[in-house]
């Protein structure tokens, strides 16, 4: 027997994709704790090979994120980065760099800054690492022996934890800038074991700020998408 599915819940579902967005300016109001609990809870449904749940997330709030945020400026401005997954410009094809320009152009145009003033976007990039003015982060690990599977996973659980965060009206940013400075994270959080594979800041979104002007598009299904018979 075929499964058929309402309307509106298929209308939902399809609102609740195409509502999530990042955004990069945040109130500094901070998200009640029954929302907290709903929402981590809600993306722990994420389903993973075999099941297995490789990940840790390790949440910020408070007094921890003001000193997190101290700290991942200080190792910005000391030039102490420390990745766990390898980082490479080269790792992008031509078609995903073309991708990331036409996303760059409308970030900073919306930002008023010149995408080939460079200066500018490092101050930008520099101030991001305050969680733009979110009151929250997350942290995701990936546990086990961390590799591009277990990564993968991982990477579901982000997707999901963005939708529940959307679906309670609580706005997000992933950042893998964040991952940059994973060791500096891991000693102010007190982590030994697992990999940072992205931070995700969170809270709710300054509607005025300029930079939650900029919006995205997608490749169109054919590029990306093919179904064979
Ligand atoms: C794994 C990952 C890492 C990202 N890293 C950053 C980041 O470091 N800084 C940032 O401002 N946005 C970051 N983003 C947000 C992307 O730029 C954004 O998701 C993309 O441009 C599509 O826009 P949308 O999320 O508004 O649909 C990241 C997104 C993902 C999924």
């Amino acid at each position: 027997m075929s499964r058929s599915f309402p309307t509106e819940l298929s209308g939902y579902g399809e609102k609740l994709i195409r509502d999530r967005h990042a955004t990069r300016a945040f109130r500094p109001e901070v998200v009640p704790e029954d929302t907290m609990r709903a929402v981590f809870s809600l993306a722990g449904a994420t389903p993973s090979n075999s099941n297995a749940q490789p990940w840790q997330v390790e949440v910020v709030s408070g007094a921890t994120r003001e000193r997190l945020a101290d700290a991942l400026q200080a190792a910005h401005a000391e030039k102490r980065t420390s990745v766990d997954f390898p980082y490479s410009e080269d790792m992008y094809s031509p078609v995903h760099q073309a991708r990331r320009a036409a996303f760059g152009a409308g970030l900073y145009g919306a930002l008023g800054i010149d995408p080939d003033d460079h200066a500018a976007r490092a101050t930008y990039d520099a101030e991001s690492l305050r969680f733009y003015g979110a009151p929250h982060a997350a942290f995701l690990f990936v546990t086990g022996d961390g590799w591009a599977r277990l990564a993968a996973d991982v990477g579901a659980y982000m997707q999901t934890l963005l939708l529940a965060m959307t679906a309670y009206g609580v706005d997000s940013c992933p950042q893998g800038l964040l991952s940059f400075y994973a060791d500096t994270v891991r000693a102010e959080l007190g982590v030994t074991a697992g990999k940072l594979l992205v931070g995700i800041s969170f809270g709710y979104a300054d509607e005025t700020a300029p930079a939650n002007r900029a919006t995205t598009v997608r490749a169109g299904l054919e590029s990306t998408t093919a179904f064979h018979d």
